[in-house]
């Protein structure tokens, strides 16, 4: 069985995101979403939350889990019993910084493949970060994220409202 692990911060998922998810589905037998928990990033999202909203836009891809993750990434992929790593490149400015983690991750442990997928020109834009900045501001999510999150995006940036 083919199992590849997809990690990222995931904060929140992008429509970018699900249509890498979507085609990595396609190509392995198995896709483990791996959202980092790492505080020092600040999320906005918990873990948990970032996880469950993934949960909810991939429930129609049957060979789709999400877990969270601490730590190396390829002790993540070890425990998950998976042979690749799937990244995705919005543009070449993601390369570089895409390349030294491959890299990285193959010094790390030898077994594991980075494989990259072009995100499609359609949403080579959206960023979470992006995401974030928009809704900070109340602007329109409709678009860059699954349409089903939206109202949790709002509902969470509501609640911070004069928090920032
Ligand atoms: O969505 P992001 O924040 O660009 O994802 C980055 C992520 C989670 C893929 C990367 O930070 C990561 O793999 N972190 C785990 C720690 C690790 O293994 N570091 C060494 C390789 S960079």
């Amino acid at each position: 069985m083919r199992i590849a692990v997809y990690p990222g911060s995931f904060d929140p998922i992008t429509n970018g995101h699900l249509d890498v998810i979507r085609r990595a589905a396609k190509v392995y037998d198995q896709v483990v979403v791996g959202v980092l928990d790492n505080i020092s990033k600040k999320p906005v999202f918990t873990a948990e939350e970032r996880c469950e909203m993934i949960r909810m836009v991939t429930a129609d891809i049957p060979n789709v889990t999400c877990d969270r993750f601490n730590g190396l990434l390829v002790d993540f992929a070890k425990q998950k019993q998976a042979a690749v790593i799937v990244k995705g490149l919005r543009t070449v400015a993601d390369f570089e910084y895409e390349f030294q983690m491959a890299l990285l991750n193959k010094a790390l442990d030898p077994e594991y493949e980075t494989m990259f997928m072009m995100t499609d020109t359609k949403y080579s834009y959206i960023s979470s970060s992006m995401v974030k900045e928009v809704a900070k501001y109340h602007g329109e999510l409709e678009g860059l994220v699954p349409s089903k999150l939206i109202p949790k995006i709002k509902e969470k940036y509501n609640k911070m409202d004069g928090s920032f």
